[in-house]
């Protein structure tokens, strides 16, 4: 199936706009594309205890897998402080590159974005090298 990057990007723009960061101000949206063809968005939510906050991309993962999707082909991420103009490309933290370890192949897409016409790709196994692993 091919990945419309564009309409990915597109919505993971429109879930930043609903994250809730009024500890870090960091804002972050990301788009989560199943191999159904559906998007899952996913926004980060803190918490006035801190570490209870989800990460966007966790976020994501939790609505596509409590729609009962299991396969999943390309995520895209936007985030930063000033949600009017992108300046960084946001890359995934660790504990969600294990996260999508569990249910994603080395060849992944992570798109980085800071906008439609701006972004970086990257696979899970270039980000995440060596992850945990039960099976070792
Ligand atoms: N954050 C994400 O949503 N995704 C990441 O990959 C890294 C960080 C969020 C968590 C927290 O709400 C804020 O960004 C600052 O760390």
């Amino acid at each position: 199936m091919d990945i419309n990057i564009n309409e990915l990007i597109t919505s993971a723009i429109g879930a930043r706009k609903n994250a809730y960061a009024p500890y870090s101000e960091f804002y972050v949206g990301a788009a989560l594309l199943a191999a159904s063809g559906k998007i899952f968005v996913g926004c980060n939510a803190e918490n006035s205890s801190y570490p209870v906050g989800i990460c966007a991309e966790r976020s994501a993962f939790a609505a596509a897998l409590s729609a009962g999707e299991r396969d999943f082909l390309a995520l895209a991420l936007i985030g930063g402080k000033n949600a009017e103009k992108t300046h960084k490309f946001c890359y995934p933290c660790g504990m969600c590159r294990q996260f999508m370890s569990e249910f994603c192949k080395p060849d992944f897409k992570i798109i980085s974005a800071k906008s439609e016409k701006e972004y970086d790709i990257n696979t899970l196994g270039k980000l995440l090298t060596k992850g945990f692993d039960l099976d070792v």
